[in-house]
């Protein structure tokens, strides 16, 4: 499967090592086309990655001549995949902040094509506050994130920020551009628990930690899946290379799997809260000496239900998911029915099990059909089974 990558080259000591990534792809049948920073050419010359990728080496956003021969509309485009190596901290902000003020932030901004960075800098420059802010944005976005590894460093220092190695950075490129069986399907998926205000300082919450959503969206993915993850404050992070929208309550939810809709299939495994606090007190309840505060709860929407029932644009396949501690599979069985969704993934969350926060789960999966109980095992293996059974219903 040869491929066309865009190769952006940022200014960082680790610009060599792309020098080795673009024979690595050419080596594997790739055509690379370089775009080499103002910084980047500070640290390798336009001549080698010229050179190497056999290729013309873009380099000015004002070059009349490029221009003339492909613009920079097109030329980030052409590509089947961009890749950024190394993504310094700069090119990092610039691309979070949305900036397009020279070639490379340019084609980031311009581009309809997935986006890879393979990271690079000083430890504490990954480590900064702003890094990590810019890092959770790009991952927002969808960006897929190679490295940093951890290890010795050019400025003697030592901790994560060496950039992927050229074959660590190869295997990621050739994982995103792979065809799986859900190529071209959007599927929505939800994920963690939801916070539901009771002040300003206050919620209700549920122990849900969001591993399974979290793995059932890595599977999707690897499948080919273009995936939505609307996610409630969960322990666990995203993984990379979803759209992820954030939200803390559930009405917040319900807005978000609104917007996020058209899509092929929705898997709900967010753990909603059913109620919320009514009129939710928007300064911080003090204990004023009158008594105990008097909450009254109103309930929630119910996002499966209400996406299960609609009449258009229903997703093929609404999967739904049961965490019961009695009668599991009687529960479950008249929750599908009662939801109106096409399968319910049912488990027994009773403190004994360890599964709710614990990296196994034991589930039954629930269709028309009857009920299919799965082996105890991880939730990855779970989430993988669950992706392929997907995949096979959505054909
Ligand atoms: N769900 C939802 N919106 C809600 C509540 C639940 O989308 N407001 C979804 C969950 O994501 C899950 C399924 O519905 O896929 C079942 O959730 P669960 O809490 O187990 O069921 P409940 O409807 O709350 O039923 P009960 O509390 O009676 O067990």
């Amino acid at each position: 499967m040869a491929k066309h990558i865009l190769l952006i080259i940022g200014g960082g000591i680790a610009a060599f090592k792309s020098l080795d990534l673009i024979r690595r792809l050419r080596e594997r049948g790739h055509q690379v086309t370089p775009v080499l920073t103002r910084a980047g050419a500070e640290f390798v010359t336009p001549l080698s990655v010229s050179g190497l990728a056999a290729a013309k080496v873009y380099q000015d956003l004002f070059d009349l001549t490029d221009e003339a021969e492909m613009g920079h509309i097109e030329l980030s485009r052409a590509a089947d995949l961009v890749v950024v190596a190394p993504a310094t901290a700069d090119l990092m902000a610039k691309m979070a902040g949305g900036h397009a003020n020279d070639l490379a932030s340019t084609l980031l901004m311009a581009t309809d094509k997935r986006v890879l960075i393979a990271p690079s800098m000083n430890v504490r420059m990954w480590e900064h506050a702003a890094t990590r802010r810019n890092l959770a944005t790009l991952q927002g976005d969808g960006i897929l994130v190679v490295g940093p590894n951890e290890g010795d460093m050019a400025c003697g220092e030592y901790g994560p920020g060496r950039m992927a190695e050229p074959m660590e950075i190869v295997a990621a490129i050739e994982a995103a551009l792979t065809d799986g069986p859900l190529k071209g399907k959007h599927v929505l998926v939800t994920s963690g628990p939801t916070h539901e205000p009771i002040d300003p300082v206050r919620y209700i919450a549920n122990r849900s930690s969001g591993a399974q959503g979290t793995a059932i969206a890595r599977a999707l993915l690897g499948l080919g899946a273009q995936v939505t993850f609307v996610t409630g404050p969960a322990d666990v992070p995203p993984p990379h290379g979803v759209t992820v929208v954030p939200v803390q309550t559930a009405a917040q939810m319900q807005a978000a799997v609104r917007d996020a809709l058209p899509a092929d299939a929705a898997v709900f495994a967010a753990a909603v809260a059913d109620w919320h606090v009514k009129g939710a007190s928007d300064s911080k309840i003090k204990k004023d000496g009158k008594g105990l505060p008097k909450l009254t709860f109103a309930e929630n929407p119910d996002i499966l239900a209400q996406v299960s029932g609609l009449r258009e644009g229903r997703p093929k396949l609404v999967v739904g998911f049961a965490a019961e501690t009695d009668d599991v599979i009687a529960n479950a069985t008249a929750k599908r029915k009662r939801k109106g969704c096409d399968w319910i993934v049912a488990n027994d969350v009773s403190p004994a099990t360890g599964i709710m926060g614990g990296s196994e789960n034991d589930v039954t999966l629930i269709t028309a059909d009857g009920s299919e109980d799965w082996p105890r095992m991880g939730k990855d293996a779970v989430a993988a089974r669950l992706a392929q059974r997907l995949a096979d219903a959505l054909g």
